[in-house]
């Protein structure tokens, strides 16, 4: 059967941003800048997506486009069955994640209910014990098992009949949500405290802290869904003509620019109703309880705002999760010649089961999204900047020639390539596993 293709530039774009602006940018940017690191952090995070995850990102693309493979089946494709390990690491990723994910996207939608008909907790208290019923329990799992049932109907309906039909309309909505919010939270008291704590607050000793180091590359990567395989599968449905540089500095633009707009609403708030020591005290359930207090606060037009921003996180949060269910069903239906609807309803069934350790103990949902959400993401892009760089370097530039790219952008992004991403992410990933062993147990 011929493999399927996007049917726009655009629509790739789109698609690949959608997978990219998640709740890693909502939730996850926020609880890593309030960890202490402020500028530095934000800084150390801006770096690490132009010099090391750019050029990684643009090979991720190369290898899926020059392929047409999924992300199982591209590594050995490109270098030869050696290289077939690389590929299993492409699926386990997605998967590790996307169980936690699932999780987290039944929260969302209770959140989101809750506040359209029952309102917002009036206390910190109130908060707490809510989480606790959203977060134990049934609750949890059908707050999953709807998440993963939604996501599983987008990917079987393919590529452009699901994928890109859905992105194409949420992701829109979901700037002029976020552009909204944003204006909305600069009208509150305690604006500029919130953007100077969290975005402009500048302590050099920062910049060393491995924490911080290790949650700038891990928000990068993971921001980006970059290093996973994500964007092997999407590149592969792309024709030659596509420009893979613009397109990927595209999707890192968006990506960065919807972690900025969020942090303009998140921090605001934070700061506004006195909720700072929730949120630094940082588990991953801090945005769902001091959130939802805050606006609580605020009577209606609170309410109205938490309606509008956990609809926003779960548009964007269905966007990646598709992008992550994507992985496994294209290995599947390529390695074993399933259906799409044979290969969804395994993979998303195997997601729900994987799913339910960090559904049901927060605790594991801490640690997958350490080490799914962090460490492996680190090694995937680091095996991706070798892969391409020094492995199979000639695939990288004669599927660049077909698209006729801009030169000195392709020199650029070439040389990064090979000399700057490998040693800098082999820095980061060594930073990151001791910090991750050393924070382990608390
Ligand atoms: N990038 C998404 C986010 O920021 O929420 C999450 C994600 C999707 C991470 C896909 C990794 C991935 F492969």
């Amino acid at each position: 059967m011929a493999r399927e293709k996007w049917r726009s530039g655009l629509g790739f774009v789109l698609a690949a941003a959608g997978s990219a602006v998640g709740l890693g940018n909502l939730w996850g940017f926020a609880y890593r800048a309030s960890q202490g690191g402020g500028a530095a952090f934000l800084l150390l995070y801006l770096l690490v997506v132009l010099v090391v995850c750019l050029p990684v990102l643009v090979a991720e693309m190369v290898l899926g486009r020059s392929t047409g493979s999924s992300a199982l089946i591209a590594p050995e494709k490109a270098a030869g069955k050696n290289w077939s390990l690389m590929g299993w690491l492409f699926v386990i990723a997605p998967l590790g994640i996307g169980s936690y994910y699932a999780v987290l996207m039944g929260w969302t939608a209770d959140t989101l209910l809750h506040s359209i008909f029952f309102g917002l907790p009036s206390d910190i208290n109130e908060a707490e014990a809510f989480f606790g019923s959203i977060s134990s329990g049934s609750s949890v799992l059908l707050g999953q098992l709807v998440s993963l049932f939604l996501t599983a109907v987008v990917v079987s309906a393919g590529v452009r009949g699901g994928i890109e039909r859905l992105t194409k309309w949420c992701m829109p909505i979901l700037f002029a949500l976020l552009i909204i919010l944003a204006i909305w939270a600069a009208t509150l008291s305690g604006t500029w405290e919130g953007y100077r704590t969290f975005l402009l607050k500048w302590d050099s000793s920062q910049f060393f802290n491995p924490t911080n180091i290790r949650n700038a590359f891990t928000q990068a990567f993971f921001s980006l869904s970059l290093g996973i395989g994500i964007m092997i599968s999407y590149a592969s449905y792309l024709d030659r003509k596509n420009k893979l540089p613009k397109e990927a500095i595209g999707v890192a633009s968006l990506d960065t620019a919807v972690g900025l707009l969020a942090g303009m609403i998140t921090f605001p708030i934070v700061i506004s109703f006195g909720l700072k020591e929730a949120v630094s005290e940082s588990t991953v359930g801090a945005l769902f309880i001091s959130l939802p207090t805050g606006l609580g606060s605020l009577g209606f037009t609170g309410r109205i705002v938490a309606i509008l921003f956990f609809s926003l996180a779960y548009i964007a949060a269905i966007t990646s999760s598709i992008s992550l269910l994507e992985v496994p069903v294209s290995s599947m239906m390529e390695r074993l010649g399933w259906t799409r609807y044979k290969a969804v309803f395994v993979a998303s069934s195997l997601l729900f089961l994987l799913g339910l350790p960090s559904a049901l103990n927060l605790n594991i949902l801490g640690k997958m999204d350490s080490v799914f959400g962090g460490v492996l993401l680190i090694l995937g892009g680091f095996l991706l900047s070798i892969f391409l760089g020094w492995i199979v370097p000639s695939r990288f530039d004669q599927d660049l020639d077909g698209s006729n790219s801009n030169l000195r952008l392709r020199k650029y992004l070439k040389f990064m390539l090979r000399w700057v991403s490998p040693p800098v992410i082999a820095f980061g990933l060594i930073v990151s596993v001791i910090d991750l062993a050393k924070n382990w147990s608390s």
